[in-house]
């Protein structure tokens, strides 16, 4: 008889043959930034998760160093929202003295910044926009814009999240144009156009004014364009390759690891992370349980880095186990 059981029968044997490990290193957490002074507002559907003024968010990064997380995923909203976004690529904007302030603290901190208008438009698109069309072209020349100023600040790695096309392309040339030929592009290749980014829009006060984001988020049926998404800004120069949502899309994720091979990135999203709180708030689920194996699944499927809101308690838990 075949015995797979025996490979079971201790904690040390399984340990041993465990396929899948998550570490702290492959942790990324997000960030929110506000202007203002002494601030920590909550956001109400992500328990845990705050929006910071500059002298409140250097407290947050101790958090972050002490749990031994390297990375985090900045997101600035500006007062000043219009309809070109500018505060995006002013170089006294939030997101940009936000990177000062954490470089200025930690130094070896990785900074990545998400590139992207939608928070700094007022009619909360990540285009420009023309008689209810989000143009293409024209807000690559803003997207690369803020991607140069941010990289000027201090960001290390830049993440656009616009899915416009091209984009990846067009920003890599204007980055070395300026000299930052070493600052690697994370892109979000395939980002569905889903409603699992329900509560990041009240965290970043980024809802569309009117319509949705189908005309450049993908459609979530398609799992082989999104394929086709991750080759084109491979091509275009993209260093890091990331999905998102996760859970939802782990076929696409697998599939992705298996057909690219470049970093890979997920971004375990603010539903997800909703979801999650929720039940265990209720006491429905076990939420470390629930938690770590999320963050298996999301491995296993072929994930290197993952962007998640329970970081820190994952970096925590790691702890723990060893
Ligand atoms: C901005 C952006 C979004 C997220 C990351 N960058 C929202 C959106 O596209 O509507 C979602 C992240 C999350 O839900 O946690 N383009
Ligand atoms: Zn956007």
């Amino acid at each position: 008889m075949k015995r797979t059981r025996r490979l079971r029968t201790s904690e040390a044997l399984r340990r041993l043959v465990q396929e899948t490990k998550v570490d702290v290193s492959d942790l990324v957490y997000p960030l929110f930034v506000i202007e203002g002074e002494n601030i920590r507002q909550p956001i109400d559907a992500m328990p845990g998760i705050f929006q910071y003024s500059i002298d409140r968010i250097v407290e947050e990064i101790d958090r972050v160093l002490e749990a031994g997380i390297s990375a985090v995923l900045l997101f600035g909203i500006p007062k000043k929202k219009d309809e070109q976004g500018s505060e995006a690529y002013n170089d006294d904007g939030i997101t940009q003295r936000a990177i000062r302030a954490i470089k200025k603290k930690a130094p070896g901190l990785l900074i990545i910044a998400d590139v992207c208008l939608c928070e700094y438009t007022s009619h909360g698109h990540c285009g420009l926009v023309c008689e209810h069309t989000i143009l293409n072209d024209e807000t690559l020349v803003l997207l690369a814009k803020m991607a140069v100023s941010l990289a000027q600040a201090g960001a290390d790695i830049i993440a656009p999240s616009d899915m416009m096309d091209g984009r990846v392309a067009y920003i890599r040339e204007r980055l070395d144009e300026a000299g930052y030929y070493n600052t690697p592009i994370m892109a979000y290749s395939a980002k569905f156009a889903s409603a699992y980014y329900g509560p990041f829009r009240e965290a970043a006060d980024s809802k569309p004014a009117f319509g949705d984001r189908k005309t450049y988020q993908m459609d979530v049926a398609n799992g082989t364009e999104a394929i086709r998404e991750c080759m084109d800004d491979v091509e275009e120069g993209a260093d890091i390759i990331m999905l998102k949502p996760a859970l939802a899309y782990l076929d696409v994720l697998k599939e992705a690891s298996m057909r690219c091979d470049y970093p890979l990135a997920v971004y375990n999203v603010s539903g997800e992370y909703a979801m999650v709180k929720a039940a265990a708030q209720n006491g429905w689920i076990d939420e470390k349980k629930i938690v770590m194996e999320n963050m298996i699944a999301m491995k296993r499927a072929g994930a290197k880095i993952i962007i998640t809101y329970h970081a820190i308690d994952v970096a925590g838990w790691l702890k723990e186990i060893q």
